[in-house]
């Protein structure tokens, strides 16, 4: 058994995660932090083998940092903090996620393939007004992978979960790649799958579903 505890269970996200977690057969949710609940990270830590975040951009690596200092490895969703940071965390492993669909994952890897052999791109990423972050990370984390320079267009608008467009131009044609989260169960396969393989990585931080797909 996996031992779980998870951060900003009370949010949106995390009480997906919590129901995720208490449905598997090899993991135990031992832990649920958040200021909502009155309970704090490092209250969690002492029973978990993995702590998931999906907190605030301005929490994640504070939290990150507390756990694998006391040797709990994290699952990091959350999204819209300094990336490059995560280097300075020492002690157990760290896995970050901009993006657990698995869909989402392979528009990733398709836009930057298609990057290679077309003239130039745009990206459209489309979020409930809930969001705190723009652009999104996982829009980012595209365009880091593609060649050139991409702009990215963010919108947030209520009745939206967490979709992206990836446009290409070439001369005489487009080509569109596009994917959509219609729910946040479309997260929790990949979620599980992060919670699994991340007390086995060989290096971290690493960052992205695909390293353990
Ligand atoms: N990687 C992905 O696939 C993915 C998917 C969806 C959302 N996200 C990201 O996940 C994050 C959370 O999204 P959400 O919609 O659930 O937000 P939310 O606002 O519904 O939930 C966040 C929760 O975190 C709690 N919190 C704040 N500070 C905390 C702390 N220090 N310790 C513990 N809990 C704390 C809040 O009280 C809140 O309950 C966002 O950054 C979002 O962009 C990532």
């Amino acid at each position: 058994m996996i031992k779980v505890a998870v951060a900003g269970a009370a949010g949106r996200m995390g009480q997906a995660v919590c129901e995720a977690v208490s449905g598997a057969d090899d993991l135990e949710l031992t832990g649920r932090a958040d200021p909502a609940l009155d309970v704090e990270v490092a209250d969690v830590l002492g029973d978990a083998d993995v702590l998931v975040d999906f907190t605030q951009p301005d929490q994640a690596l504070d939290n990150a940092r507390v756990a694998v200092e006391a040797g709990v490895h994290v699952v990091i969703g959350t999204s819209g903090f300094d990336v490059d940071r995560l280097s300075e965390l020492r002690g157990a492993n760290v896995l970050f996620c901009p993006n657990f669909a698995i869909g989402a994952v392979l528009m990733m890897q398709f836009a930057a393939e298609a990057s290679r052999h077309m003239a130039k791109a745009e990206i459209i990423e489309l979020h409930h007004d809930q969001k705190l972050d723009a652009p999104s990370g996982t829009a980012a984390r595209t365009a880091g992978l593609m060649q050139g320079d991409v702009p990215i267009h963010s919108v947030r608008l209520p009745g939206l979960v967490a979709h992206q467009e990836v446009i290409l131009g070439d001369v005489g044609q487009t080509l569109t790649i596009r994917h959509d989260s219609i729910n946040r169960e479309s997260f929790m396969p990949g979620v599980l799958l992060a919670i699994r393989k991340v007390g086995s990585l060989d290096r971290s931080p690493v960052i992205g579903l695909e390293h353990v797909l």
